[in-house]
């Protein structure tokens, strides 16, 4: 019989036992969550959130010892139905997915703290396997799923992939299917999201943590960072308030400033993450730009993660990419080349800034498949017009935010234009040099080249806040490489010039020199160079961009 000690280390609540050896074998394995292409994107985060609350990650010595032994814990609490083996800097995690969330809830109400009484016990998913004398190990019964342990993630065989492909197309594939976001890499991402909305529940019991950003539309790639949103009373912009009962709690008067009282749930929030949150590390409160957010880098995950509170327009905006996600399988492949294309010429930066963003990129992409003929993806325009009464209604901070949610009304349109991926990349480019970035702005609403609405170098519209351009940051000196790399990426595809057997397509567009972020086996290349401190400083002087050098340097 395995005797069980439960203890904590730091903050991290930890369940102890001894080593014993097992097998860890290796598999790689698809989720049926993750490939679903009618599944609507509010399925979709239930569906992961309820994985995330059904797991827990569980710091080990030595995994192949130890996987077993985790196992047999767990399982007196349910069944194990997925076991992933990650490591991160010099940590061995294990992440454990128990077939109900109740096995998981009871799991952690048997764990115990650390009774060292500087360290403040709070709950937290992240545990820790203490180690035990081998005596008191027994044997190991429990019939556990096999290990899942992630592969190619620092993509070293990327290149010679790419260089042993037959076609730009097929290039195409290869680069999207080995940067897409790990499997491992969503679990994480969403078992933080849930860590961080029970830890906030405790003050604000309705709230919601809604992901958002390039990890939930579809696009995210290994190491991406995690982009979140606080619903403080727990509505997703959907529904009215459920009024549960006619007693009201009596609340402390509100700052009668929205910005202010933004600014101080914000600090808030950082403190509790700072002070109490398992694995959240490097807190930074940025209250003065213009969407105020708490910074923190979680030290479990290797996630970069921003929270937010007020609007929701960003959730709903990811909604819409992941909606044109699911309509046509060409997007995703186009973004993630256009994204690399920018990292490479170093378009795109880390760090805000005047450079064009990933955002505005995928936005660029998304109009320039509206108007290919016939259309590869409808307008906004045309998917508001078909939005059904209540179930695709939504609301948040007075924007509407209304549009059909349902991918399959549009999938088969699609098809009839049969442009491959290469025709469409190169495409791309060709748009990019020959808009007239000058006079005309890229709506997403209509697909049309409308008339700017302000002098910014270039006008991208917000396809949700239709008053405000997401690319007011770029400058001229900016726009002006975006066209000249964009003319000179055209040159090289086009005439295929100086290319060898092994540096052709993809590989023979210019790349910035590859430093890798973080841990090499839990992140993708980052094709970023030094930050040249000069370009924070450069022509532009607006309020927002005075924002973003603020957010940079801080
Ligand atoms: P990566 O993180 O680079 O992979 O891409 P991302 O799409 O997640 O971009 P980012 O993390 O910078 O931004 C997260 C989300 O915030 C985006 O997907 C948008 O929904 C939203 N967003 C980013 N930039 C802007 C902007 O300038 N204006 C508005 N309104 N929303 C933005
Ligand atoms: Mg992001």
């Amino acid at each position: 019989k395995v005797k069980l000690k439960f203890d904590a280390f730091r903050h991290v609540r930890t369940f102890s036992t001894a080593d014993k050896p097992t097998v860890v074998e290796e598999t790689t394995k698809t989720y049926p969550s993750t490939n679903d292409q009618k599944q609507c994107f509010d399925e979709m985060v239930e569906c992961r959130k309820k994985e995330a609350r059904s797991s827990v990650v569980v710091q080990v010595g030595n995994p192949s010892k130890s996987a077993a032994l985790v196992n047999q814990v767990c399982s007196r609490h349910g069944n194990v139905a997925n076991l992933f083996h990650y490591t991160h800097k010099d940590k061995e995690l294990l992440l454990l997915e128990f077939d109900s969330e109740l096995s998981a809830v009871n799991l952690l109400a048997s764990c115990s703290h650390n009774n060292n009484v500087k360290v403040i016990p709070a709950a937290s998913p992240f545990l820790w396997l203490k180690a035990m004398p081998s005596e008191s190990s027994a044997s190991v019964s429990a019939r556990f799923p096999p290990v899942i342990r992630e592969e190619n993630l620092a993509n070293d065989n990327l290149e010679d992939l790419l260089s042993n492909a037959k076609s730009i197309s097929e290039q195409m594939i290869i680069l999207e299917d080995q940067t897409r976001l790990s499997e491992i890499g969503h679990r994480l991402r969403w078992i933080t999201c849930v860590q961080i909305e029970r830890m906030l529940s405790g003050l604000f019991p309705s709230l919601q943590v809604l992901p958002f950003g390039s990890f939930v539309n579809g696009c995210g790639r290994n190491g991406c960072d995690l982009d979140m949103a606080v619903s403080l009373d727990g509505n997703c912009g959907s529904e009215p308030l459920e009024v549960k009962s006619p007693l009201i709690f009596q609340a402390k008067a509100a700052i009668n400033n929205p910005r202010l009282q933004t600014q101080r749930h914000i600090e808030v929030f950082a403190d509790i993450l700072q002070n109490f949150t398992t694995g959240c590390t490097q807190v930074q409160r940025i209250l003065q730009a213009r969407v105020p957010i708490v910074k923190f880098y979680h030290e479990f995950t290797g996630v970069d993660c921003d929270l937010s509170m007020g609007s929701l327009t960003g959730v709903f905006m990811s909604e819409l990419l992941y909606l044109y996600d699911k309509i046509d399988w060409r997007f995703r492949p186009l973004v993630t080349a256009v994204r690399h294309w920018g990292a490479w010429a170093r378009l795109t930066d880390m760090v805000p800034g005047p450079r064009i963003t990933n955002f505005t990129l995928t936005l660029m992409v998304v109009f320039f498949m509206q108007r290919r003929s016939p259309a590869i993806l409808p307008t906004l325009g045309e998917m508001i017009k078909l939005a059904r009464p209540q179930v695709d209604t939504r609301q948040t901070n007075d924007v509407d935010c209304t549009f059909l949610r349902d991918p399959s009304m549009f999938q088969e349109r699609g098809k009839l234009n049969e442009e491959s991926l290469e025709d469409l990349f190169i495409e791309f480019l060709r748009f990019i040099e020959s808009f007239d970035f000058n006079e005309r702005s890229v709506s997403i609403i209509t697909g049309t080249a409308l008339r700017k609405f302000d002098s910014k170098p270039l006008y991208v519209q917000n396809p949700l806040e239709r008053e405000l351009n997401v690319s007011r940051n770029v400058n001229l000196k900016e726009l002006t490489r975006v066209v000249m790399e964009a003319r000179n990426a055209l040159y090289i595809l086009e005439t295929q010039e100086d290319q060898g057997p092994a540096n052709w397509g993809l590989l023979a567009l210019p790349r910035a020199e590859r430093v890798r972020r973080l841990n090499p086996k839990t992140s993708h290349y980052n094709y970023v160079t030094q930050i040249d401190m000069k370009d924070l400083f450069s022509n532009d002087t607006d309020d927002e961009i005075d924002d973003l050098v603020e957010v940079k340097l801080s």
